[in-house]
């Protein structure tokens, strides 16, 4: 099943009167379980594309097809649904919220999707579990490492099963070893639950574990 089907996307940003171009036509699929890795200089435009396609922004041009729905068709209200529902993320700063929990952190997509406070948790605490952080359930971001404080990250991006997983740089500010675990994560995730990987990156060796690579230049696939 084809989850990302984006055919020619452009994307420019407004500034000062000109407009940047930072995506000129880009095209690409993922079907259901694939791991693709984009990586590219900085700027050539790898994070407007996850962004497009994790329906955080609309594109000015071209056609985007997520999870068999005409995303340009889609009503703000509706697009905000989809990513909700459909789609998670893992960004380079982890972006918990950081007066909750780690344990509400991880719950937050199905609370906010009005599932029962119990199954919420219990799912939540289940994933802890599979990442490693079953034990720092309690405390709250500013209260852990960054290597936890990710894979809290990890757990709330999969724990509504989400088709899509949108990763920007997630092994950014990591060290080696806790980047490792994440990227070593990010496969078994991808593999268990067959949810689909779109990751980011500046590093060879992390857009190496993905099953196939995508270079960037100056808003293009080359
Ligand atoms: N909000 C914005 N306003 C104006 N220009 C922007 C904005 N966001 C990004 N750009 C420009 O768009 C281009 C692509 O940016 P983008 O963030 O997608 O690159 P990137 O490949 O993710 O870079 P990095 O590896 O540094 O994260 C860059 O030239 C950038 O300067
Ligand atoms: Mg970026």
């Amino acid at each position: 099943m084809t989850v990302l089907a984006a055919t020619d996307l452009h994307r420019s940003y407004a500034l000062d009167g000109a407009a940047v171009p930072a995506l000129r036509g880009v095209s690409l699929q993922l079907k259901a379980g694939d791991f693709v890795a984009v990586t590219g200089p900085s700027g050539c435009g790898k994070s407007t594309l996850l962004q497009l396609c994790g329906a955080m922004d609309r594109a000015d041009a071209g056609t985007l097809h997520l999870d068999g729905r005409d995303v340009t068709a889609l009503t703000d209200a509706e697009l905000t649904r989809l990513r909700r529902d459909r789609i998670g993320f893992v960004f380079q700063f982890f972006n918990l919220l950081p007066t909750l929990s780690l344990l509400e952190n991880i719950a937050l997509p199905l609370l906010l999707a009005r599932r029962p406070e119990s199954e919420a948790f219990a799912a939540a605490r289940a994933l802890a579990d599979r990442v490693g952080i079953g034990h720092r359930l309690r405390h709250y971001p500013a209260q852990v490492s960054g290597g936890e404080a990710q894979r809290a990250a990890l757990a709330r991006a999969v724990v509504h099963r989400p088709v899509l997983l949108i990763a920007d740089e997630p092994t950014g500010s990591l060290d080696s070893e806790n980047g490792r675990t994440v990227l070593e994560l990010l496969g078994e995730l991808n593999r268990e639950f067959g949810v689909a990987i779109l990751l980011a990156t500046h590093d060879a060796g992390v857009a190496a574990s993905a099953g196939r690579q995508v270079r960037m230049k100056d808003g293009r696939i080359v």
